[in-house]
């Protein structure tokens, strides 16, 4: 495997933080040392050696099933890694880990609760009530929702309870904040408004993000950095994945798709994930 371009450059924020925006808890680092892991006789990674500087927003690619989400579930501390370990901060992952905020495709909202309600529920037990409800009315406000507080998840949109859902995530106060493909169910129209809401949100709360997709142009227009996982070309069928190619990106925020960086970026990924698209 190898890292053609490790160095870390961690994000420029894509907007001024919101006014009012209460302090986050600070951005942490992620460390990956030697992750691994296997189901049984299921070899899915190996191998992962990569440092993420806090305020990073690390876009993760590769093919379905080679392992993104199995990746995104170490690091959350939902599975332990059957080889090596994740560090964030100054202490290894050890089971659920409280400084993670987790989104999936799904919003996997409480349907008999309301959006606040629902938000809520990512507040850490023990904050104190005024604090938690002024956190979660900034969160509210900041993803568009503050009107749509008292609704049930049934009679909001799509991309309404994927707000809702990066609010609740956030209304932890991660250090770490993982997605995986929050996106991915949106309509294109929809998701781009919602790329651009996550770089607002990560201006306003610049916790280190960790951002599983399939979409390569949404990769190349968040991250500082896009991981490319995948096997060894010609490594036999069953071999684990490891991290194929880590490209940094540079062009400043917002970022125009026809960005000369980024198309032949763009080109490069989608060859390793065994596209080949006509050259720009
Ligand atoms: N709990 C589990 N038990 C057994 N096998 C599992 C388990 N979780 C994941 N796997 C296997 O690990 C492999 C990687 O799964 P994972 O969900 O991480 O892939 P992915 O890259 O996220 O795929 P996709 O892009 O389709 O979401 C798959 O072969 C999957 O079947
Ligand atoms: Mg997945």
């Amino acid at each position: 495997m190898s890292i053609i371009d490790a160095p870390v450059s961690p994000g420029a924020p894509a907007a001024a933080p919101a006014p009012h925006a209460p302090q986050s808890r600070e951005a942490l680092p992620v460390r990956l040392e030697g992750v691994g892991q296997s189901f049984g006789a299921t070899h899915v990674l190996d191998g992962i050696n990569l440092d993420i500087e806090a305020g990073e927003v690390l876009a993760i690619l590769g093919p379905s099933g080679c392992g993104k989400s199995t990746l995104l579930r170490a690091v959350a501390g939902l599975d332990a890694p059957t080889r090596g370990r994740v560090v964030i901060g100054e202490s290894a992952v050890d089971g659920l880990d409280p400084r993670c905020g987790v989104g999936f495709q799904e919003p996997r909202l409480l349907p008999w609760r309301s959006v606040k309600a629902n938000v809520e529920l990512g507040v850490p037990r023990g904050t104190a009530k005024a604090e938690a409800a002024e956190r979660v009315e900034e969160l509210l406000r900041l993803v568009g929702l503050a009107e749509a507080a008292g609704r049930r998840p049934r009679e909001i949109s799509g991309g309404m309870a994927q707000r809702a859902s990066l609010a609740r995530a956030l209304s932890r106060r991660p250090g770490v904040l993982l997605l995986d493909e929050p996106f991915g169910a949106l309509d294109a129209l929809t998701r781009l408004r919602m790329q651009e809401l996550l770089l607002t949100v990560h201006a306003a709360h610049p916790t280190t993000v960790l951002l599983v997709t399939h979409d390569v142009d949404e990769a190349l227009r968040l991250a500082d950095r896009v991981v490319v996982l995948g096997r060894e070309p010609g490594a036999p069928a069953g071999s684990p994945a490891g991290i194929a190619e880590v490209h940094t990106v540079t062009a400043p925020r917002p970022r125009a798709d026809v960005h000369q960086e980024l198309v032949a970026l763009r080109h490069r990924i989608l060859g390793q994930l065994g596209v080949h698209a006509p050259a720009a």
